[in-house]
């Protein structure tokens, strides 16, 4: 097994020399030997047999020479690129340097494509297919000859999507993050991805700003390669990738469009090459501990309300047990520290400036929210990593005791129309809403309220709670970001810039506002949620996590009893989808694909 071409190849000495701070912590593990244990691609590359034959030759028509078949690790490099997801439209790039650390280390990278999400241009919603990516990405993973993989990762759902598939397999796994945006700029200020959107279309719609301004927002906000640049989803993923230690220190916030991005990615090549060496697992990074420290991480940033739907999901495939209830008891008394949008006033290239991740986390490690000893894929532990790491702007990421806002995880409320729960991010929200009785202004569908919001004659007030239903998973279907409605025109108009909104959808993480969100059992599944009419009463207590239809009880199951399941036309992928998405509380996988199958094939028809 071991090939001296390739231990040649790799000179950890050389490699040491002159590395920054970053690769210094990945790279004290560098080992120089191949493992005992023969690799997962000699099944396919090694021996005489017709087999191997056959799975050598064809890989030579792109020009292979015969030693990359003599046991090296070879590194499956899973991009999501695509022009038509902007947000990761230069992740080619990052894979090019990617293959340049594999390469030094005596790995043979082999970049593959899966299907892309990009959250900006895909219809119906970017979510419907979260978990039929990860199915491609779990098969692509499981078929090939790959003992070791990166996952090229960055717009909002392309990064639960491929941890999901990995875990379903557990190999050897990194991610790396494409990175944010710069900051946007407009008329002197700074703009932010998906926030400023909101802001901007409410400002038009009560005539404060111009539609031509409107437009020339447009090319001031998304200025360079990379994702949205407030703390919405993506960024939100990014930081967990680093959180959850799957990926190198710094992923979260380093521009994609800076030089260290890439330098990033080269040295994530070297690594992964090592942890197929060491026989570190994705199993092995993704313990209970690791999760427990991200739920602490989303509330320290302001995390999107995304977060808790992806991570359970994530954690299922893993096998770790993780519910919604940890969310709240995990990460609803984290301080927000970092005073990033939509929850502050900044954006990501100031948060890596400031400091990054490492600063955050060496914050809560000193506090005693940490798991120290959890694993991260540069060998190190999370604490080794962050111990020493500098802030170097405390109004960016603030200290602990001048956070932005003093709880700032995600609470769960429960009650009658909400028997399996519902979020809500304070860091986000109204202190004056937090405890609320207002009259529900009911729309059946984001049809129904497109229809009816702007009309002058509706009946609602700033003291009204809206309501809408089936946007949930099997609902939308997809489970759309549409749970931050648009306020109604008349109560814009009077300065009121936020209302309770109540509902079984998602919401962008980049959007803000009293938000209620992910309302389980959903309408369309039958849940209470979907007994709610018009000028029923509302009582919303967030302090004591409840949300409560004032209806006798009898008048509920009257209700019930005449209850109809929305009709269904689904159908090919779709109908699959809706047959099998559990709700949002379990993180809204397929049922089937829960738990981790791992990677070895049975059978071969070669
Ligand atoms: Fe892709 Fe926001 S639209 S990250």
């Amino acid at each position: 097994m071991i090939c001296p071409a390739a231990a040649q190849h790799i000179n950890s000495k050389k490699l040491k020399a002159g590395l920054s701070a970053i690769d210094a912590q990945q790279s004290y593990l560098l080992d120089t030997t191949y493992m005992k244990k023969k690799l997962r691609s000699q099944d396919w590359f090694g021996g005489t047999s017709a087999t191997a034959f056959g799975h050598r030759t064809f890989m030579k028509n792109q020009g292979v020479p015969d030693d990359h078949f003599d046991g090296r690790p070879i590194i499956g490099i899973c991009n999501t690129w695509s022009e038509f997801t902007p947000c990761n439209g230069h992740l080619r790039a990052i894979a090019e340097k990617v293959k340049r650390g594999v390469l030094e280390a005596g790995g043979v990278p082999y970049e593959f494509p899966v299907m892309s999400l990009g959250e900006t241009q895909l219809r119906p919603t970017a979510m419907l297919f979260r978990n039929l990516v990860s199915m491609d990405v779990e098969e692509s993973i499981r078929g090939n000859p790959m003992d070791g993989v990166i996952l090229l990762v960055g717009c909002d759902k392309t990064t639960p999507a491929l941890l999901m598939g990995a875990a379903s397999c557990d190999l050897p796994t990194l991610a790396i993050s494409g990175g944010p945006m710069l900051n946007g700029r407009h008329q002197g200020l700074q703009i932010g991805s998906g926030t400023a959107v909101w802001k901007f279309s409410e400002a038009v719609r009560c005539g404060s700003m111009t539609s031509q301004e409107f437009m020339d927002a447009e090319s001031g906000l998304s200025r360079s390669a990379g994702h949205c640049m407030t703390m919405g989803t993506a960024s939100t993923m990014a930081s967990m990738v680093e959180a959850l230690g799957v990926g190198l220190p710094h992923n979260a916030a380093i521009p994609a469009v800076d030089a260290r991005r890439y330098t990033l990615a080269h040295l994530a090549g070297r690594r992964i090459v090592e942890m197929v060496n060491q026989d570190i697992k994705l199993s092995q990074i993704l313990t209970r501990e690791a999760f427990e420290n991200a739920i602490r991480v989303n509330g320290a940033i302001g995390g999107s309300t995304n977060a808790p739907i992806h991570l359970l999901a994530i954690a299922g495939r893993i096998g770790v047990k993780l519910n919604l209830a940890d969310w709240d008891t995990l990460g609803a008394d984290i301080p927000t520290l970092v005073n990033l949008m939509p929850s502050g006033k900044y954006l990501m290239e100031d948060f890596y400036y400031a400091g990054g991740l490492p600063a955050v986390l060496r914050m809560l490690g000193e506090q005693g929210h940490l798991h120290k000893d959890a694993l991260t894929v540069n060998g190190h532990t999370l604490w080794e990593n962050v111990k020493d790491a500098p802030c170097y702007d405390n109004d960016v990421i603030r200290d602990w005791d001048n956070p932005l806002l003093k709880n700032g995880g995600i609470a769960v409320l429960k009650g009658n129309i909400a028997p399996d729960g519902c979020i809500i991010k304070p860091s986000s929200a109204s202190p004056h809403l937090m405890k609320h009785r207002g009259r529900a202004v009911v729309f059946e569908t984001i049809e129904e309220y497109k229809a009816r919001i702007d009309d002058p004659d509706l009946d609602i007030d700033e003291h009204c709670i809206m309501v809408l239903k089936n946007c949930g998973p099997k609902g939308y279907p997809g489970m759309a970001e549409v749970g931050n409605m648009g306020l109604p025109p008349k109560v814009l108009r009077k300065g009121i810039e936020d209302m309770i909104r109540i509902s079984d959808a998602r919401m962008s993480g980049t959007a803000y506002g009293t938000v209620i969100l992910h309302v389980a059992p959903e309408a369309a599944a039958g849940g209470p949620f979907a007994l709610v009419e018009e000028g029923d009463m509302i009582d919303v207590d967030v302090a004591a996590r409840t949300i409560h239809l004032d209806i006798p009880e009898q008048e509920l199951e009257r209700r019930k009893a005449l209850w109809m399941p929305p009709p269904s036309m689904a159908g090919g992928y779709q109908k699959l989808y809706i047959d099998h998405v559990m709700q949002a509380d379990k993180g809204a996988d397929l049922d089937y694909l829960v738990g981790c199958r791992g990677v070895e094939v049975k059978r071969d028809a070669h």
